[in-house]
């Protein structure tokens, strides 16, 4: 696929109409603080394969990305758990600074 210079892997997908999770981009936001980690993706090359997080990444020509996965799918599954257990919607308004999504609740 082509897409704009200067995009983050996530924001090339997301223009291509490729969903992953992602809690803490939104495209309100200058910029994804990197907490929540779900838009994990795979980047695949002749040196093997590499986690990243498809947000903090810019993409670049040639890049191979893989974005689903079993191994993928788990690790997901396991940060959110992470992200839920100590989390219970106990925000006192207003907490964009602290919640991993950046969201002004
Ligand atoms: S959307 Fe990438 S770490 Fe949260």
């Amino acid at each position: 696929m082509e897409v704009y210079d200067n995009l983050t892997i996530l924001q090339a997908l997301l223009q291509e109409d490729i969903h992953i999770p992602h809690l803490c981009y939104d495209i309100r936001l200058e910029r994804s603080n990197g907490n929540c980690g779900l838009c994990v993706v795979t980047l695949i090359s002749p040196d093997g394969e590499r986690d990243v997080k498809a947000c903090q990444t810019p993409i670049k020509e040639g890049m191979v990305i893989c974005t689903n996965s079993a191994k993928l799918e788990n690790y997901r599954k396991i940060r959110l758990e992470q992200l839920l257990s100590d989390h219970n919607a106990d925000c006192v308004a207003p907490c964009v600074m602290t919640c991993p999504a950046n969201i002004d609740i």
